[in-house]
């Protein structure tokens, strides 16, 4: 990391939350055609948490998810500057960090959405780490939520079976400039493709009113499965290389590879290119399929909580999906 940061920036808690309801690959299967055999071949999905309830959202998950965080830091919400929610199911198009600012009391921070699909919680750290690092704020919440089972077309055999719902959440805090944990990162946009996964708004055709005013409705999730895979394992190592090589690390000195939890065949592929061993990849995707810009702090978090990642450990973190977006975020385990 630059030399001209004015304070460090470090990951001292982490928190997640997920839907009760879980919907295994057989009983999915009663929906579409499709069997647990293929799905957990091609993907390694087994099961998904899916909200349901009339009147639950991502910003309960969300909730959920940041009350952990805070408790476990021992921390008052008004000792939060700002939070940042990463999602790109938000009850609200104009935002929904402010609810979960509202919800958990944290009236004096400042509360903004990100939407970059599943690059969305590596965004966040960055994003946060630079107003750390820069010396403007102290405290700042990070939340990776996410429901796509509301934009799931669920009778897509091809989508379907992929996604699943939950909330992750981090408390990120200035600290000296020799505890930065935040070692370096590198980010990459290609909205050429942004058709090969999206959620798009689409216009009626047709207007009923003397002015030709049109209208329109957001469609299903669509996305051509075979292009994403083929630039995840592509472009992921090469971002994971770049980054550790701006930072003189090597692929020998990471500890964990902490995907975007998309599918076990490309988290297999991209430690492959890498020559990372298989056992330092952090994977929970068969008990949640793809969550989004959850994904990452929810791995981590349980990766946390079965004591998998020690103090001083280097562990890279990529996201990668929609836009199409995709990064890598390096930092060392302080906690
Ligand atoms: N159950 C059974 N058969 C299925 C199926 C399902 N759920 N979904 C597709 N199929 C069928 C297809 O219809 C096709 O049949 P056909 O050969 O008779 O036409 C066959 O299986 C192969 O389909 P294909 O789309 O080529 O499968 P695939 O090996 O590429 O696997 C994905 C599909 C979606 C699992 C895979 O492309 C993938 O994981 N892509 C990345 C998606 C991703 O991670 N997206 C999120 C990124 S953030």
């Amino acid at each position: 990391m630059k030399s001209s940061i004015m304070q460090g920036a470090r990951i001292i808690s982490i928190g997640s939350a997920v839907p009760d309801l879980c919907i295994n690959n057989t009983e999915i299967s009663q929906i579409v055609e499709t069997s647990d055999e293929w799905i957990v071949n091609r993907t390694g999905i087994k099961e998904r948490r899916i909200l349901n309830g009339i009147n639950q959202s991502v910003v309960d998950l969300a909730y959920s998810a940041s009350m952990e965080a805070l408790n476990k830091a021992k921390m008052h919400p008004l000792e939060i500057d700002l939070i940042i929610l990463a999602t790109s199911s938000p009850n609200d198009l104009f935002g929904s960090a402010s609810q979960i600012q509202a919800k958990i009391g944290a009236y004096k921070a400042v509360a903004f959405d990100i939407t970059a699909a599943c690059s969305g919680f590596v965004l966040a750290i960055v994003t946060a780490s630079q107003f750390i690092q820069n010396g403007s704020y102290k405290n700042i919440l990070i939340i990776g939520a996410d429901v796509l089972s509301k934009w799931i077309d669920w009778s897509d055999r091809k989508t379907c079976i992929l996604f699943g719902d939950g909330a992750g959440a981090a408390i990120m805090q200035a600290c000296h400039k020799k505890d930065n944990a935040i070692l370096g990162f590198q980010l990459n946009t290609d909205g050429t493709k942004s058709n090969q996964l999206s959620i798009t708004y689409k216009e009626n055709t047709d207007s009923h009113n003397t002015l030709k005013l049109f209208q329109g409705k957001f469609q299903y999730l669509s996305m051509n499965g075979q292009e994403v895979y083929k630039f995840a394992v592509s472009k992921v190592p090469a971002s994971i290389k770049k980054c550790l090589n701006a930072i003189q690390l090597s692929a020998k000195d990471v500890n964990w590879l902490l995907l975007h939890q998309a599918n076990q065949r490309i988290l297999n592929a991209v430690a492959q290119r890498l020559s990372i061993d298989n056992c330092k990849i952090i994977s929970n995707l068969s008990k949640y399929g793809n969550t989004s810009a959850a994904s990452i702090p929810l791995a981590l978090d349980e990766a946390l909580k079965s004591n998998k990642i020690i103090k001083e450990d280097i562990i890279v973190i990529s996201g990668f999906g929609a836009g199409l977006t995709w990064g890598t975020v390096v930092i060392k385990w302080k906690c």
